[in-house]
């Protein structure tokens, strides 16, 4: 169902990957057919909104050990939901009732504290890791430290914690506070996305992601008397490259390389479709973004491509701005003009596996004593008696 919505309004190639809201007995089956049979490898499964999405300490181990047998990777949403939903209840009860309460609801620890956990529980269960939407310094500094300790973990700051901050949640037009909410939320501290670029720029971090999901002011207002009912998600599609170059490249924590790296080529890595995009080479698909480091822009809500009211990097200047978009092979924007083709996108599938992330995940399986399942290579479905190299395991995909 997914994939026909988006063929036939796909503007340039897309992948896909897929949530997993619940926890049921048939969820292996389904990862399964869905790595076999439709190009997904990579899985997110959610630490918050309790009673809904929440996965427990034990799901997520599952879960995990299934998507390490498969050779897909893990996404958390990383955020500790019941005691999100103690402090919303709090903070109600104290009659706060606007966007404020959605950032104060949700401190930096609550999602600090949950990236620690998702990286232990991925540690325990073998499975490399992908923690999306990292927001605060404090999520920041636990990935980087699980990945200097030598744990597969990847970790995907978005526009918005890298080129705004969330003292807007406190405005008086409650429109404007309302478009900030997204989860976990901005935060508060102005010094955040200072420390989230420099983590990027030494390559604690790698990949930075849009995070775009918006909402019109309309839609938004449903939350209006209730913040716990506020349509979470904010913009970032559109700026997320001149948003880098500006607080990456043009302050110099970074050199044009380390910017395709970032935008481009790592992801391509992690989520196995380097090199066909991600590179630019013949055999490689000609998806390509001419870029102009002397443009300057403006970011306004004025002049942006999109149907919502409000811009959360309203008024940031940027240094740097594609002149020209190539997807295909065609030009597809050029000075600040669309050229797009809805449907022309075409769907790429991902397979298992990917190097970036498995060689290592395959390298500790071989050498790690494994008593018989404990979230090691002889999970179930393994040989009886079965051996612990990778390759003497007959039918396993590599
Ligand atoms: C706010 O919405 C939540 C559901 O998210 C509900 O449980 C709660 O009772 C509502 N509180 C108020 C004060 O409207």
């Amino acid at each position: 169902q997914w994939r026909e919505r988006a063929d036939s309004g796909a503007c340039c190639d897309y992948s896909l990957h897929v949530d997993v809201p619940r926890w049921h007995e048939s969820i292996r089956e389904e990862l399964e057919a869905l790595v076999r049979d439709k190009g997904v490898n990579s899985f997110l499964v959610f630490m918050a909104y309790k009673d809904r999405y929440q996965c427990t300490d034990g799901q997520m181990y599952e879960v995990f050990s299934i998507i390490r047998d498969l050779g897909a990777l893990a996404q958390v949403h990383a955020e500790n939901g019941d005691i999100v939903e103690e402090e919303q209840k709090r903070l109600l009860e104290l009659g706060v009732t606007g966007p404020e309460g959605h950032v104060l609801s949700r401190p930096e620890e609550v999602e600090a504290e949950a990236v620690y956990r998702a990286v232990t529980i991925a540690k325990q269960a073998n499975c490399p890791l992908y923690v999306t939407k990292v927001m605060s310094k404090g999520a920041a500094d636990v990935v980087a430290q699980a990945k200097r300790r030598g744990v597969v973990v990847f970790g995907e700051p978005i526009t918005a914690s890298l080129g705004t901050d969330g003292s807007h949640y406190w405005s008086k037009n409650w429109a404007k506070a309302a478009a900030f909410v997204t989860s976990p939320p901005i935060n508060p501290d102005p010094t955040t996305a200072d420390h989230l670029t420099s983590l990027l720029s030494s390559g604690d971090l790698q990949v930075t992601g849009s995070g775009h999901c918006t909402f019109t002011t309309a839609q938004k207002a449903v939350g209006k008397d209730n913040f716990t009912l506020i349509p979470e998600g904010t913009n970032g599609i559109e700026e997320r490259m001149s948003v880098v170059w500006e607080k990456c490249v043009a302050s110099g924590k970074m050199d044009e390389n380390e910017f395709v790296a970032v935008t481009s080529t790592n992801a391509a890595k992690i989520f196995n479709i380097y090199p066909r995009k991600g590179r630019v080479a013949v055999g490689s698909d000609a998806d390509l973004v001419i870029w102009n480091p002397k443009a300057t822009k403006i970011i306004s809500a004025k002049s942006h491509n999109l149907n919502v009211e409000y811009n959360i990097f309203e008024g940031l200047e940027c240094r740097g701005a594609p002149t020209a978009v190539v997807s295909q092979g065609r030009v597809v924007m050029e000075d600040g003009n669309m050229f797009v083709t809805p449907g022309a996108g075409r769907f790429i599938p991902r397979k298992t596996f990917p190097d970036f992330v498995y060689k290592r995940i395959k390298a500790r399986n071989r050498v790690r004593p494994d008593p018989g399942g404990a979230g090691g290579l002889l999970g179930p479905g393994s040989p009886p008696g079965g051996s612990t190299s990778w390759s003497a395991w007959p039918g396993r995909p590599e």
